[in-house]
């Protein structure tokens, strides 16, 4: 690099905090119930086509210097791939899922051994909630965001701030097809969300305007890239490849937009984010 590329670079970019994540192979990925709108059960899913995308994922977020961790995918659990549902960790303690679904509640036991088995600090739910599918965390100010509307209950919202010890801010999700927080916000680095302002309830909207008033809009467009469901290291944003608008809104913004495709696994209503859940030790 020469001096002035240096510079700048110094200048612009955020460095990038190398972090740990937990994902789910996709061997047994299918779309056998349809519990979002974008799944279809008529559809065909090609799972090894599936699998060599998730091996990208895996690929690339090693070659951005993260450790990755798995979990083992287990027969009869086609959604164990979006890793992210089943559970939500902050400094080191772990705030257990509950599924709403009955086809995914098995997940949350093969999360919970998973933790255990690593001594993490491990809080049994007795609320229904999606794990970081649901709750999202921004370290500069240490609060939880946290969806509710279609999957993940306002009492798992209260039981998460109880077990983390962390306040935690409430967002309506009111479209459908943004089911999940992570499909409609994604944090980029301490300080610093995207959302697409219209999948939250007015009274959503005119919080998050006022606690993150520099975030970056996301149009609707970009959400149904799922370009929200974006994984950062505070530098790199890991994004479906389809996103290509939403990766220039984070160029221009300087970020390192990392795009991945996840074709076969929006078959099931998820991309990259839904994918990786984050450990935070
Ligand atoms: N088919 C899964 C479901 O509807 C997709 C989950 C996507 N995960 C996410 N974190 N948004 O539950």
């Amino acid at each position: 690099m020469t001096e002035a590329s240096f510079s700048i670079a110094l200048v612009t970019v955020n460095s990038a905090r190398l972090r740990r994540y937990l994902l789910c192979r996709p061997r047994f990925f299918a779309v056998e119930y349809a519990i979002n709108p974008w799944m279809d059960t008529t559809t065909e899913v090609n799972t090894d086509r599936a699998v060599s995308q998730w091996e990208t994922l895996v690929d690339t977020l090693r070659s951005l210097g993260h450790t990755v961790d798995t979990l083992e995918p287990e027969p009869g659990l086609p959604d164990m791939v979006f890793a992210a549902n089943g559970a939500f960790s902050v400094d080191g303690v772990v705030y257990g899922a509950r599924f709403k679904y009955p086809q995914r509640q098995a997940e949350a036991a093969a999360h919970e051994k998973w933790y255990r088995a690593g001594g993490w600090e491990f809080v049994v739910p007795t609320q229904t909630n999606e794990g970081e599918g649901d709750f999202a965390y921004v370290p500069g100010p240490g609060l939880v965001l946290a969806g509710y509307g279609f999957r993940t209950d306002t009492a798992g919202h209260a039981e998460a701030a109880e077990a983390l010890g962390r306040p935690v801010i409430s967002l309506k999700l009111i479209d459908p097809r943004f089911y999940h927080l992570d499909t409609a916000l994604t944090v980029l680095d301490d300080d610093t969300i995207a959302y697409y302002p219209d999948a939250f309830s007015p009274g959503s909207q005119t919080i998050l305007r006022r606690l993150f008033p520099t975030a970056v809009i996301a149009d609707e467009a970009d959400t149904l890239a799922f370009g929200l469901n974006s994984v950062s290291d505070d530098r790199n944003v890991v994004l479906s490849a389809e996103a290509t608008g939403m990766a220039e809104k984070l160029a221009e913004r300087g970020y390192t937009p990392v795009p991945v495709d996840l074709s076969e696994l929006k078959l099931g209503g998820g991309s990259v984010k839904c994918c990786i859940a984050e450990l935070r030790p």
